[in-house]
């Protein structure tokens, strides 16, 4: 197939790779992928991709290395015999892992010449080539704007810095955020579920009270930045109050109270320290600072 889109590679052809692949593809990128197991190449090959027969094959038949494996172990498991083909080429790294991990592969990369990028995909593989959805990356801000066209293939990609670890961090900070806002709906959900309140009624209304939580965060993000909470809008102490309705409700109701009390306990931890006519943000002082400590 003639193109004039960069080729690129893809290591690991799981739910994930097959999807970056087949974006790769739709965008007419000439696409080499390899996979441990043959099989889930096949589908990719009837869609115009060449199948390589073993990891040093892939590797050399793009400039640009995409790896999607499991984790770090597995990157390391297929990458580390082929260290050498890689020198002169740009490896993203698309595996899930932690910023410690991410920096080492960087500093590996760079022992054997290569550029590296880490990348965080932020979302399933269903949405794999919709320019909405950001990719994260960090890493070298060169390689990362030399192949931004072929990155956008996949989706919005965003450059957070230098520092390889950022994407990752990032990654494990919106996935921390997605979990609690995922399980704060769901608790909702079982709340109101409890008087027969379907799902698909409660969540076009928590959708428009999302909206304005948004709002808070946009509001409560300087007062992080600076240090200084002021309780101008609702107090941490109003906060307790209302609280204390919720895990009443669900205890009334025998649903789940966990993460209510926690939140409470949060809060009442937050006004210990003394922040309870300080604003929501405050809390941040007790997640930063768990003990306790003095701090000059
Ligand atoms: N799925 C998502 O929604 C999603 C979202 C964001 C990030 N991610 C990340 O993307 C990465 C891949 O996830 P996935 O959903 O594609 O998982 P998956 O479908 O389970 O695929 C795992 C991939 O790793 C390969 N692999 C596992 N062990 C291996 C080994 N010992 N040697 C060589 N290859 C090995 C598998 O090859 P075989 O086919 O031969 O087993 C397959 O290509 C993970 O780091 C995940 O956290 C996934």
């Amino acid at each position: 197939m003639h193109s004039d889109r960069p080729a690129v590679t893809v290591l690991g052809a799981g739910s994930m790779g097959s999807a970056l692949a087949a974006a790769l593809l739709e965008r007419g990128h000439p696409t080499t992928v390899w996979n441990r197991s043959a099989h889930r190449v096949r589908p990719l090959a009837d869609r115009g991709a060449r199948a390589a027969a073993t990891p040093e094959e892939a590797v050399a038949a793009g400039s640009l290395v995409i790896a999607c494996v499991l984790d770090h172990e597995v990157l390391h498991t297929v990458l580390d015999p082929v260290a050498g083909s890689l020198t002169g080429k740009v490896l993203v790294n698309l595996t899930s892992g932690s910023p410690e991990q991410a920096r080492e592969v960087d500093a590996w990369a760079r022992s054997h010449a290569a550029e590296h990028l880490d990348g965080a995909i932020m979302t399933t593989p269903p949405g794999v080539g919709n320019p909405e959805v950001m990719f994260l990356y960090s890493g070298s801000r060169a390689a990362f704007e030399a192949h931004r066209p072929t990155l956008a293939s996949l989706g919005d990609p965003v450059h957070l810095g230098a520092d390889p670890g950022l994407a990752s961090l990032y990654d494990t900070a919106l996935l921390g955020l997605m979990w609690s806002t995922m399980t704060g709906w769901l608790h909702g959900t079982a709340l109101v579920g409890a008087e027969k309140t379907p799902a698909t009624d409660f969540t076009p209304v928590a959708i428009r009270w999302l909206s304005t939580v948004a709002g808070f965060l946009t509001t409560y993000a300087p007062q992080v930045d600076a240090g200084r909470y002021p309780g101008d809008d609702a107090t941490v102490d109003v906060q307790i109050a209302a609280v204390d309705h919720l895990v009443h409700a669900a205890a009334a109701r025998g649903i789940d109270n966990a993460l209510p009390e926690l939140l409470k306990s949060v809060m009442e931890r937050a006004r210990d320290a003394g922040h309870g006519s300080d604003s929501y943000a405050s809390v941040i002082e007790v997640l930063k600072n768990p003990a306790g400590e003095e701090r000059p």
